[in-house]
Formats: C-alpha cells, structure tokens, sequence
C-alpha cells in the first residue's frame, strides 16, 4: 500500500469518525445534522488541542463559530438595523419602517452562547430579530453582554439587567414609539436565562415603573445545583451541547478555575449548607411522569463549602432562576417556554414550568419532541432546517398574538 492511499486510508477514517454522530431517529434533514455535528465536534476537538499546548482558551476557540457568522448590520426594505449603545452596553437595534398608527410592540432579545459566546450579529441571530420585527412591527433590541471567560456572573446578567432599565425609561419608550404595555424579554439558551432572570429582578426593582407583559425562553439554562437530570443523562452525548459543554459553560460563567467545573461533571459543587435549595429543582416532583421513565431519583451528594464560598453566583437566583422562592415566581408575566426533547436543558424549561404554574403564573409550553438544544439557530445556508423555521414560527406566532 502507497503512502498514498494509506494517508487517504486515515483521512476517510477521520472523516467517517466525524460524520458520525448519533443522530436521534425522529429528527428530520439527517445528512445535515450529522455534517453540522461534525463541525461542532471539529471545532470543539481543536479547542481542546489549543488550550492543550497553551495557546488559547478553549472559548476563544469555539468563538470562530461567532466571528464566522458575524453579519454586518444591513438595513431592508421592512426594518433599519443599527449597531448601537444603552446605557454603554452595545445593542443592535431593529426599527420596522412600516408607518402604521399607533404605539409599537418591543422585544428586548438576549442571544445564546453560553454565556462565552455568540453575538447579536450572528446571521441566525440577526434573521431572528429581524424577521421579528417585521412580522410584529416591532421594535427589537438584541444585547451584546460582554462574555466569559474575560468577563464573570454578574456582569452578563448586569449588562443585559442595565440595557433593559434604560429601555423601560418613560422617555426612551416614547422616543421610539414603543407602547409600555407591550413589552417583551425573550431569549434562547444562555439568553434565556438571562431573560427568566431580568424579569424576575424587575419585580422588585422600586426604580422601574413599566411592567413586562410577557417573557419568552427558549430552551432555556435555569439551574446549577442538579447537572444529572433525567435530560443530561439521556441527552449527554448528543449533538451541539453535549453535557460536558454545558459544565464547561456554567463553569466558565462563574470561574475558569477548573475546581468548580470538576465538581459540576461529577455533580457534587453544591455544599450542604445550600441543601434548602434542592426543593426547586427535584425532579422528582416537577418532572411529569412520562419523563421520569425509568430514571431513580437519588438524593443530592454534596461538595465542599470552599466552592459555594468562593463562588457564591451558581446559588444565586439571578444565575438560576429555578432557585427563586414561589412567592416571587407568583408575579411574573405571561410566559411561553420552548423546550426541546433532545436537549440537556430540556428538564430546566420543564420544571419551570411546573413551578411557574404552581405559582399561578400563565405558561404556554411548547414541547418539541424531535427537535434538538439551539436549533433555533439553523435558519439560513448552509445550514437551514426546517425544524428551525418550525419552532421559529410558533414563536413568532404566540408573541404576534400575546404581546
Ligand atoms: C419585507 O416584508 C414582506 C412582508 O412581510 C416580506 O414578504 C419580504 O420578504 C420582506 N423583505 C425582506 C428583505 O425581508
Ligand atoms: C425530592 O422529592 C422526593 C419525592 O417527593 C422526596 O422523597 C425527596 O426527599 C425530595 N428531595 C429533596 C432534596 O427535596
């Protein structure tokens, strides 16, 4: 055999190694997931090997990703598109040029990432707000949070928490038409855990007025204590955020001390002292019984008190909004939660929503059985899926008919 075909040999092998992904059997556009499966995993490898000989941190690496699909701000015939600056936090601003009569809707919009990465201008983010705003005539604010590892909790959160307050001001709303009973916080993943966690802090906030008539989380992050959850076992190898990205994720949001994502893989970083707070997220009582299966609920192990003292943000409610008290769920808006079968996160959305509605909160709950975590984001070439579109337009849909 050449060195020819040898090396051709390893490369087919390589790619075949790639291509191949377990690919959930009800999940539609096969060949594309495993080609997109295939990316992530390579990217994800190279982070590794990067950070391996020292060169980068493995978030700079899967920030290529987000530089790749950056799109400039473009305005169209339906909606002006600036990049922009509240309360010195950057935004990308969309304005619906249509002149109908009458005060506009608004939707403040926090991407997905991780809290490490993404941006607003990344082109399935930009179609989003774009497209929005023009079916809603809407106003949409999508925030660019400074992002882990450079930046901690609370930083996102307070970057995204001060761009909100500015907006909610009497004078801004009215400066862009923007009607104040019509405001919305949305966001998908990452973004929606910040989303769930603005508008639970708005409720106690004597300095904002304006009140939020709804909130849309879409496969959201909404808990650190249980990293174990039925959705994380079954889930844990599966494509875009296998399980040891999201620990890395809700590690990096913290620390890039390695301790702490250590502790979350084998989920034992939660210190007896915060024992209370395992009420909010068992599973056992907030899962419904065609998603417990066959899973046996076991108490929690707990971890050393060192990594809840220095890094107190994974038992803060404004990183877990799982973890607030009932009392303050109570108040919240209308609320739409997608969640997705194939998700780690799937039972966060899920619980929530038992507990939202526990607390006499109204929740739309869409429930996508073959679907996967972010396919929000495969909405455009090359890598458009209908299942995508389908869970965008049901989305769209129930603001248009909500907000
Ligand atoms: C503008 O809006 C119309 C009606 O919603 C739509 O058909 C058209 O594709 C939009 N244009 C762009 C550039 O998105
Ligand atoms: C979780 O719920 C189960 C069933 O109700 C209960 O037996 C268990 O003690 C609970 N655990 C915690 C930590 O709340």
């Amino acid at each position: 055999m050449g060195t020819k075909s040898l090396c051709l040999f390893i490369a087919s092998a390589l790619i075949a190694y790639y291509i191949y992904a377990p690919i959930p059997e009800n999940l539609e556009d096969r060949w594309k997931l495993m080609l997109m499966s295939s990316v992530y995993k390579t990217v994800g490898h190279l982070a590794e090997f990067a950070e391996w000989l020292g060169l980068m941190h493995y978030m700079e690496v899967l920030m290529l990703i987000t530089v790749t699909e950056h799109v400039p701000p473009t305005s169209d015939e339906n909606v002006t598109v600036t990049d922009t600056e509240f309360s010195n936090v950057p935004v990308r601003l969309y304005l619906p040029r249509k002149q109908l009569s009458g005060l506009k809707r608004a939707i403040l919009y926090f991407h997905g990432g991780g809290w490490c990465v993404g941006e607003a201008g990344m082109k399935p983010y930009d179609l989003l707000s774009r497209w929005t705003s023009n079916q809603l005539n809407a106003v949409v604010v999508s925030v660019n949070y400074r992002l882990a590892p450079k930046y901690h909790f609370p930083v996102q959160f307070e970057d995204v928490y001060a761009v909100t307050k500015f907006f909610l001001q009497s004078s801004v709303l009215s400066q862009y038409g923007v009607d104040p009973n019509r405001i919305c916080v949305a966001g998908d993943s990452a973004g929606g855990n910040l989303a769930a966690a603005v508008a639970q802090q708005l409720l106690d906030d004597p300095e904002v007025k304006t009140k939020l008539k709804v909130q849309a989380l879409l496969y959201p992050a909404l808990q650190t204590l249980d990293l174990n959850l039925p959705s994380y076992q079954e889930n844990e190898n599966k494509l875009i955020l296998p399980k040891s990205l999201m620990v890395r994720f809700w590690s990096e949001y913290f620390t890039t001390d390695s301790s702490l994502r250590e502790a979350m893989a084998s989920n034992r970083h939660v210190p007896a002292e915060a024992s209370h707070l395992f009420q909010f997220v068992n599973w056992s009582n907030l899962l419904p019984e065609e998603l417990k299966k066959d899973h046996v609920y076991t108490s929690p192990v707990y971890g050393s008190s060192n990594l809840g003292k220095k890094y107190p943000g994974f038992l803060d409610p404004r990183a877990a909004p799982l973890l607030a008290e009932d009392a303050k769920l109570h108040s919240l808006p209308l609320t739409y939660v997608l969640t997705c079968e194939h998700d780690v996160l799937r039972d966060d959305g899920i619980m929530y929503v038992s507990r939202l509605r526990e607390a006499g909160v109204k929740v739309t709950h869409n429930h996508a059985e073959d679907a996967f975590h972010g396919a929000l984001a495969f909405i455009s070439s090359p890598a458009n899926l209908a299942v995508g579109h389908r869970l965008l337009n049901h989305y769209i849909n129930w603001l248009n008919d909500n907000l």
